[in-house]
Order: structure tokens, then C-alpha cells, then sequence
């Protein structure tokens, strides 16, 4: 039986008033559709149309083959219906710049759509694809293209060419891509690189490469490398290139030099590539340096590598008291210039006030290695047997200091008139009741910390001090020790670089004319680079415990701090 179409008002009115755009959406249109079993062939006929949208209707379940008389349409956009497919006309809207076919039902693209030479945005997110067509580097104004959000598990191969030396934006986050090659930068103009959520397991260091790129985003993938994969979770993308970089010239210098990527083909071709990404690798180099010089420097320094390693050892008696201890030696800090000093010592105490919760939670001590004698025990005593020299102060039991600064404590609370517990009397709360009390004792058997209280006056850090031992305590957890020590190194590389930079304004400390080299030329401008030598700790039975810095640690969301292991 023929049913008469009822009209459709919208397509009537963009008819008669020769409308260029059009757009239909929601319920009544979707109830329209409904009816009718799809579009009303009327709209097909609107050729002067050089944008139609029709979204948010679910019963729109395909397009008509006429949708090919639309030869004006420079936008098309058909986001959140049930589309199940799309005819191959599509290729023939050869005006075509935007094509939306997001949120949809979309298991396959038609081949078509690599026809469209105008075309500068590809959405199709929020579908059932599986794959791309093979071809589309033909449209090469592409300048955005979306797949997240489908069932694809791999780049068709030629969709990383130069043609497409428009394309800034690839979002192909939420699918099940394996590998992203190395030749994704041969997209010369790729800004924006969005894999999140997919199933790689590497990266390629080549990324390094992409001399444009701003931002990616690897979160929620199960990489190998367990370093790079807590950094995609927490740095920018600035820090991942730069190890990514790091780890491409590890590779480079394994392989002799060569490209070595082992792909076949002809020899040619070969030379050509690889002196195309010398050249790009060249490029990246300069621009490192450039960018290098704010960068604040950290080198680490392996344990083995150590000429001096400051060992501790942890006696299992801390486990009662404060189990949890974090070491490491630093090298390069300038304490001497101006004010550095005072700067630093200002700093640690800003540290225990906040991110210590005024030495509630950890606490930092601080030591001139040369004042330091390996190796070290940290262990408990007795408060009666526990004798140190605190800051300022001459020899006393911990009896005495703490009767000491419970008495200070009080003595201040009054003066302040202050009925509660001040921030001194909160630490002190931590020793109330134990029987026994955390230090460290150096190989003669001196105190030389007394956590959380005080370090000792005679391995105190000064002015000529030029390398320090660092001591974080807890009785939290180890990992709260790391993140202190972690802020407490960023802070010190913060510092070392004002001072090296403000150098000029501090040379009215007459004594300082900054370290000179056996040549007589003095330091370049990477001289606040701060060298971290790795400390271990053993129990009683020396096995090891803990080394600090180990390549977990020094990355979390620390932007502007480069660490070369
Ligand atoms: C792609 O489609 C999604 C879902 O409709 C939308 O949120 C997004 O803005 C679109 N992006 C582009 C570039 O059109
Ligand atoms: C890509 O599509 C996803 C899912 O529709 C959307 O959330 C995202 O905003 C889109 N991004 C761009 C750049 O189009
Ligand atoms: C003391 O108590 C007052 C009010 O109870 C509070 O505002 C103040 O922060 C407290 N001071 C300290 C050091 O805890
Ligand atoms: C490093 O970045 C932090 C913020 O992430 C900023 O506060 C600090 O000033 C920066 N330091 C340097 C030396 O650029």
C-alpha cells in the first residue's frame, strides 16, 4: 500500500527561503523518522545545503544514496543517532570540510570517505569500528581526526604520512590500539596525541621526534617500562619527551649509531629516511639546549658509582618508635653566595611546616658529609643513655633537652597567652610514652640526629659546607619519607638555580667568585646542577632495605626538574 509522506515543516521552510544550512534534531524529528522509516527524500533536495545536521534522533538508522546530491555540503553532521552504516556515496561531496558521524553504530567506515580532498575534521568517536580504511592520507587537509571511543586495535599504516602535514590533532583515546609505530612522526604538524586507554605496551622514544607535539596523554596503559608508565600517569608532556629522548639515544648509541629499524625495503629509501630523521633529531637536540638552560638539573649517582657511599644501617628495634628512614647524599649545592644558606635553612623549615605537618608526620635533618662518619646506625637508646649536642645548644641527655623544650614550650605559650598546644609541643607529643628513643649514631658512636627533635651542632651544615648527607624519618610510611625527600631535592635544585642565577647580585660577598675550573674559566651556566648520590640502607643482617633515589622516585607531576640517571 502507498502511504502519502506527510511534509516535513523544517525541510518546506529551508525550501522556500533557500536556506544553507540546516538543522534537525530531537524528538519530533526522531518521531518523524520513525514514521516514515528514515529521512524525508525532500531534504535530499536541498542543494544549496552547505551544512545539515540531523543528531540526537535514534531511530535515524541509515542514510539514502541521494544524500550524493548535496554537492554544496561543506559540513555534515549526524552525531548521536543509531546510524548502522553509511553509503559509499559519501565519497562523491567532494566540498566536504566536516564530517561528524560521532556517537553512533558504526561498524565500518566506507572506503569513500578517503575521497573527500576538502576534508579537515573526521569524527567518528563513539562507534563500533574496528579499523580505519586503508588510504586516508589522500585527504591531505585533515587537520582532526577522532576515533576514540571504538573497538580499533591498530593504525592502518599509511595514515602516519607527510601528506597529512596538516593533521595537529589525533584522539584516538578508549580503543584497543597495540603499537604505535615510530614513523607517527613523520606528521610533521602533529600537536595533540591522544592514546589513553589503549593496549600498548611501548612507546616509541621517536615521539621525541615530533618537533610540534604539546600534549600527550599514554594514562591507562600497561607499559613495560613501569618508570614511564607512572610518569604518563603524573608528568607533563614535556618531562615524558625528554626521557623518551633520553631512552632514543641509550638506543641510538646501542645500535652503533644507526637507524636500525630493520623494516626492509630498499636501500634507498633507507639512507633517505634515516638522514631525514638526523636531521630532525638535530633540529630536536638545538631546541633541547635552548630549552635546557631553564630546566633545573638533577644527576644521579648509583650507589656503585660512589666513591664514598654513606651506608646505614636500621636495627629492627626502630620498628616500635619510627621505622622508617630515607637517605641520600647531595652534591653541588652553592650555600656559600649571599644569603643561600639561610635560604635553604628557610626552606626546610617551610617543609616541616607544611608538607611535614610541623614535623607531625616526617621530619628532615640535614648534615655536612665531611662531618659525617660511615657507617651510620640508626637505632634506639634509651632517653637517659641518649646524649647529643643539639643545634645552639651544648651536650644533654634527651631527658634533659626535652625537659628543655617543654619548659621553652611553656614558657612561650605564656608569653603568647595561648591556652593550646603550639606547633612545638605537637612533636614532642610523639616521644610521650615511649620507653625508648629513635637516632642516629655515627661510627664512633655519636648522635648525630635525634628525630623528631633535632640534629647535632657538630655535623651542622655552614656556609663552606659543599656536600650534604640528608636524613628523612617517618613514622608514617616509607613512601611518606620518599615524597619529603623528593620535594626536599626539587626545593634544593629551585634554590641552587636562583643562586647560580643571581650570582652577580650576591658577588657583594666579596669571598665568592663562584668555583673555578682547573683552566681558569669559570662554570657554565649548568653549574646549579645538583648531583644526587644514592645512599642505601641495610637491616641488622645487611640486606638491603631501601636506595634512595631509586628510578621511582623524583617524577611525580615535577615538570621543570630533569633527573639524568
Ligand atoms: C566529536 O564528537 C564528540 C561527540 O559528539 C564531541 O564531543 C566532540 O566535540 C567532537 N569533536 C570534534 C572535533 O568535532
Ligand atoms: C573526541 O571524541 C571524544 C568522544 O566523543 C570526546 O570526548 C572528545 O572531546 C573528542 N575530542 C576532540 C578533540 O574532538
Ligand atoms: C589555638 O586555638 C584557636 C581557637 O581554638 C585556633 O584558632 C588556633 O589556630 C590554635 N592555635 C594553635 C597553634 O593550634
Ligand atoms: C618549577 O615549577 C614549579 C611549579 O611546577 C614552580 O613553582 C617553580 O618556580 C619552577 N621552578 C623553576 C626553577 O622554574
Amino acid at each position: 500500500a502507498w502511504i502519502k509522506m506527510e511534509k516535513w515543516p523544517e525541510i518546506e521552510k529551508a525550501a522556500t527561503e533557500k536556506r544553507r544550512e540546516l538543522v534537525l534534531q530531537g524528538p519530533g524529528v526522531d518521531q518523524r523518522i520513525s514514521r516514515d522509516g528514515g529521512l524525508t527524500s525532500s531534504v535530499y533536495s536541498l542543494t544549496l545545503l552547505n551544512y545539515l545536521e540531523v543528531s540526537q534522533c535514534p531511530s535515524l538508522t541509515h542514510i539514502h544514496a541521494d544524500i550524493q546530491q548535496l554537492s554544496s555540503l561543506q559540513s555534515l553532521i549526524l552525531c548521536r543517532n543509531k546510524l548502522a552504516s553509511f553509503p559509499g556515496v559519501v565519497g562523491r561531496l567532494t566540498s566536504l570540510k566536516v564530517l561528524d558521524l560521532s556517537v553512533n553504530n558504526l561498524e565500518v567506515l566506507p572506503v569513500e570517505i578517503t575521497q573527500l580532498k576538502e576534508l579537515n575534521t573526521l569524527n567518528v568517536s563513539c562507534n563500533r569500528l574496528e579499523m580505519l580504511p586503508d588510504g586516508l592520507n589522500q585527504c591531505s587537509k585533515l587537520s582532526t581526526i577522532n576515533i576514540s571511543r571504538n573497538k580499533i586495535t591498530r593504525f592502518p599504516t599509511d595514515l602516519f604520512s607527510e601528506r597529512l602535514d596538516l593533521l595537529s590533532t589525533l584522539v584516538a583515546s578508549d580503543n584497543s590500539i597495540q603499537e604505535l609505530g615510530g614513523e607517527v612522526c613523520k606528521l610533521p604538524a602533529l600537536k595533540v596525541l591522544d592514546l589513553s586507554n589503549n593496549q600498548l605496551r611501548e612507546i616509541p622514544p621517536d615521539l621525541s621526534n615530533c618537533l610540534k607535539l604539546k600534549e600527550i596523554n599514554f594514562k591507562g596503559n600497561k607499559l613495560s617500562d613501569k618508570r614511564l608508565e607512572k610518569m604518563v600517569n603524573g608528568c607533563q608532556t614535556k618531562s615524558i619527551l625528554d626521557y623518551l629522548r633520553g631512552k632514543g639515544r641509550e638506543r641510538l648509541a646501542q645500535d652503533g649509531g644507526g637507524g636500525g629499524d630493520g623494516d626492509g625495503g630498499g636501500r634507498g629509501a633507507d639512507k633517505k629516511k634515516r638522514q631525514q630523521q638526523q636531521r630532525k633529531k638535530k633540529a630536536a637536540d638545538e631546541q633541547e639546549e635552548v630549552e635546557e638552560l631553564d630546566k633545573m638539573l638533577v644527576r644521579v649517582l648509583h650507589v656503585s658509582e660512589a666513591p664514598t657511599a654513606i651506608t646505614v644501617k636500621v636495627s629492627a628495634d626502630v620498628k616500635e618508635v619510627r621505622p622508617y628512614l630515607v637517605c641520600c647524599v647531595v652534591r653541588g649545592m652553592k650555600l656559600k653566595p649571599g644569603n643561600s644558606l639561610k635560604r635553604f635553612l628557610m626552606a626546610q623549615t617551610k617543609l616541616h611546616d607544611d608538607l611535614c605537618g610541623k614535623r607531625t608526620i616526617a621530619t628532615i635533618a640535614t648534615h655536612d658529609v665531611q662531618l659525617v662518619k660511615s657507617p651510620l646506625v640508626y637505632e634506639v637508646k634509651a632517653p637517659s643513655q641518649l646524649k647529643i649536642v643539639p643545634l645552639g645548644r651544648r651536650e644533654m641527655t634527651a631527658i634533659e633537652l626535652i625537659r628543655l623544650l617543654h619548659l621553652e614550650a611553656q614558657e612561650l605559650r605564656k608569653q603568647k597567652k595561648r591556652q593550646n598546644v603550639t606547633g612545638l609541643h605537637k612533636y614532642l607529643q610523639l616521644l610521650e610514652g615511649k620507653s625508648m628513643y629513635p637516632c642516629l649514631v655515627d661510627t664512633d658512636g655519636h648522635v648525630i640526629s635525634f628525630p623528631p627533635i633535632t640534629n647535632s651542632e657538630k655535623t651542622k651544615i655552614k656556609k663552606t659546607t659543599t656536600e650534604l648527607f640528608l636524613e628523612v624519618t617517618s613514622a608514617e610510611s616509607l613512601q611518606t619519607c620518599k615524597d619529603v625527600m623528593d620535594a626536599l631535592i626539587v626545593k634544593m635544585a629551585e634554590l641552587n638555580k636562583f643562586t647560580a642565577e643571581h650570582r652577580e647580585e650576591a658577588g657583594s660577598d666579596g669571598e665568592d667568585n663562584g668555583p673555578t675550573e682547573p683552566d681558569g674559566t669559570t662554570e657554565t651556566s649548568d653549574n646549579s646542577q645538583l648531583i644526587i648520590q644514592q645512599v642505601r640502607t641495610v637491616d641488622q643482617d645487611g640486606n638491603l632495605k631501601v636506595v634512595y633515589p631509586s628510578k621511582t622516585d623524583l617524577i611525580k607531576g615535577i615538570s621543570n626538574l630533569t633527573v639524568i640517571w
